[in-house]
């Protein structure tokens, strides 16, 4: 990919990962400024735009610069209307909650039980407590080139057993039968465990929680104790970013090169609610 100078404004949101985008209002910025925008995000791994006025048109039509919005696995959380927009929140209104309430706490990367998971996330703060559902970013760049030779000769070439019915068999909030339709949308897909960028070739030690079933050929007990030291190893404080959210940020990070988790919060205190859109993605390599 090309990489033109970037003439952005910004701020590193970690040394070495991410970046602040400053003094860019999405409702007025030309069509170059957002090349821009684009680029930094291939580039950095994550950016945050903050005191953004959105409303459902102006996400779609940002989030497009990226690539195609992706829909969403489960569908009755989507804003009315709004089939690429997921809400997050713990609001009931007439009974009925919103939106899907803590979705995505333990350390993941968005979509991974699909062939192609999506390239990015990005979240859109509408309502937030004033502490608590922090969004946590582990840069998996910095801890692949971390490793020792030997190490990254070891893990090269590892292939993890990603699968949705397992996912979703552990999730206590979200149980509940697939239907065979659901099942038969998501099969247990294979993915390398050391991913490239596409962008610029670095790579990333992708590894995964939740849909993460085994390693190819490597026994399964042995596979998941090597899978949680990695996560641990990737998830060390020095390769995390940690977002405390204000209304109005936009928080869009790279699934090639992270994992996220949600935090919890006072659930009885305050409320919370985020958008969350996906950007489809390409076959992981
Ligand atoms: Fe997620």
């Amino acid at each position: 990919m090309e990489m033109q100078a970037l003439k952005l404004k910004t701020r590193e949101l970690k040394p070495g990962f991410g970046a602040e985008i400053l003094d860019v209002d999405l409702t007025t910025a030309e069509p170059e400024t957002l090349d821009q925008v684009v680029q930094a995000f291939h580039r950095h791994g994550a950016i945050l735009l903050r005191k953004q006025d959105m409303t459902p048109e102006r996400i779609l039509s940002f989030i497009s610069l990226f690539g195609e919005p992706e829909d969403h696995t489960q569908t009755q959380f989507t804003l009315p209307g709004y089939p690429k927009i997921y809400i997050l929140s713990n609001r009931v209104v007439d009974g009925k909650p919103i939106g899907a309430h803590n979705d995505g706490v333990g350390w993941h990367t968005d979509y991974s039980y699909k062939a192609e998971p999506v390239m990015s996330t990005m979240l859109y703060a509408v309502e937030v407590p004033e502490e608590g559902s922090d969004t946590m970013l582990a840069d998996c760049c910095a801890a692949y080139d971390a490793l020792t030779d030997e190490e990254k000769a070891k893990l090269d070439g590892l292939v993890l057993h990603h699968s949705y019915q397992h996912f979703m068999a552990t999730r206590e909030f979200l149980r509940g039968e697939l239907t065979e339709q659901q099942k038969l949308e998501n099969p247990d897909v294979f993915h390398p465990l050391i991913r490239t960028h596409p962008a610029d070739g670095r790579k990333a030690l992708w590894v995964s929680t939740g849909t993460v079933k085994g390693i190819e050929g490597m026994e399964t007990e042995k596979a998941l104790a090597l899978v949680d030291e990695l996560v641990d190893f990737v998830t060390q404080e020095k390769f995390v970013f940690r977002h405390k959210w204000q209304v109005g940020d936009i928080l869009m990070w790279d699934n090639r090169c992270t994992l996220h988790t949600g935090t919890l919060y006072d659930d009885k205190k305050y409320f919370r609610q985020m958008y969350r859109m996906w950007v489809k993605g390409d076959r992981p390599y």
